[in-house]
């Protein structure tokens, strides 16, 4: 559905990366803050409501998809929990979020038994909220998504979105994005770099 969506959306992350690289006054050098991410207030899978806040404690993944995505979520989340397994990292050492932006379907009850499954990331937080809360946090992170209805399918409707994994530092910075499609062993390789620059 959104193959060709994703390809574009890296490309504008990595061009993102590459004019928002900036260099400190104190001559430090690293991505703008403002560049992916900020501020968001979203329902957890749990029912409680969370800020970006609640994910300082450590480095963090972020992926924006939804429940009923045929291919691309199961992929990009099977995808970060092969990439944790290799890294030889848990739910402990990186936080893997999951935001949905179809908040219709998407109830914290769906999110709830969606993250549960054994072939994702282990501890993987489901995120979800009314359509202005996610909204805002797609902007935040620079999601393009956007409704398709299809009724000849029995889901009534699918989301066309970008597909990315956003890998954020304990100071919610981010770092690197990788994209569903990208191999395993290199997102591991990065999620080493994450935990050694954090
Ligand atoms: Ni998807």
């Amino acid at each position: 559905m959104h193959a060709l969506r994703w390809g574009l959306a890296a490309v504008a992350a990595g061009v993102a990366v590459a004019v928002l690289w900036v260099t400190a006054p104190n001559g430090e050098t690293g991505p703008a803050p403002s560049s992916v991410g900020g501020p968001f207030t979203l329902v957890a899978h749990t029912g409680e409501t969370v800020t970006e806040a609640d994910f300082l404690d450590k480095p963090t993944v972020y992926y924006f998809g939804f429940t009923y995505c045929p291919d691309v979520c199961p992929m990009g989340l099977q995808s970060l929990a092969r990439a944790l397994q290799i890294a030889d990292l848990d739910a402990g050492d990186v936080n893997s979020v999951f935001v949905s932006v179809d908040p219709e379907r998407d109830t914290p009850e769906a999110m709830a038994s969606y993250v549960s499954a054994d072939v994702f990331p282990p501890g993987l937080v489901g995120l979800t909220g009314n359509e202005e809360q996610v909204a805002a946090a797609a902007q935040a992170f620079r999601v393009y998504y956007q409704r398709v209805d299809t009724p000849e399918s029995a889901a009534d409707y699918l989301i066309d979105h970008s597909s990315i994994l956003y890998l954020m530092d304990a100071q919610g910075r981010f770092v690197e994005p990788f994209t569903h499609a990208d191999a395993p062993e290199d997102i591991a390789a990065g999620l080493t770099r994450l935990l050694a620059g954090s």
